[in-house]
């Protein structure tokens, strides 16, 4: 199956609770080859409107900080651990991320195959290597079934508390490094 017709079948997803208050489905955006994937949390109201991952204040953030690593966002796959945006922002809970990551969150990655996978936030954290507290173990590396993971801040708890910010950028400079050694 091609990364198209993976989307095609989430656009029609009916397979959570979350289908039922989206505007769009939230795949993903960037090349099938990138080297670089990044996973979210799950859409928001902008990305709901748009259809496009990251475009809201905290999507600005994130290419102002790719660009300050010395990358291109548009080198890279953006995506977010479910593709529906939950009402009222709450958290995906585990029934939705754990079924939206089995559907299509493990076969992106599959089918692009990264060199390494920035993790933003705790939730994208604990569903894909299960580790707790971003604080802890931000900026680290993690190897998990063969795949190459590096835990960043998410880039709206930046904008919540602008003390983190220049961790999260020292995380991107990080992740850059990865891909260049
Ligand atoms: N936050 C996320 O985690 N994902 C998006 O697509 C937008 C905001």
């Amino acid at each position: 199956m091609s990364l198209k017709e993976l989307c095609e079948i989430a656009s029609n997803c009916v397979q959570c609770p979350l289908h039922e208050s989206r505007i769009n489905v939230v795949f993903g955006k960037g090349p099938e080859d990138a080297r670089i994937m990044l996973v979210g949390e799950a859409p928001g109201k902008t990305e709901d409107e748009t259809g496009k991952p990251f475009v809201g204040m905290s999507g600005k953030l994130l290419s102002e900080i790719i660009n300050e690593a010395g990358m291109d966002r548009s080198d890279i796959y953006i995506t977010s651990i479910v593709k529906c945006r939950p009402e009222n922002n709450r958290k995906p809970m585990k029934l939705e991320y754990c079924k939206c990551i089995n559907l299509y969150l493990s076969k992106q990655i599959e089918l692009i195959n990264p060199d390494v996978i920035g993790l933003l936030g705790n939730s994208a954290v604990y569903a894909l290597i299960g580790k707790k507290s971003i604080k802890q173990i931000h900026g680290k590396t993690y190897e998990v079934d063969g795949r190459k993971y590096i835990a960043l801040f998410h880039p709206a708890a930046a904008l919540y508390s602008r003390i983190l910010l220049p961790q999260l950028k020292d995380d991107m400079l990080t992740l850059r490094k990865i891909i260049e050694s």
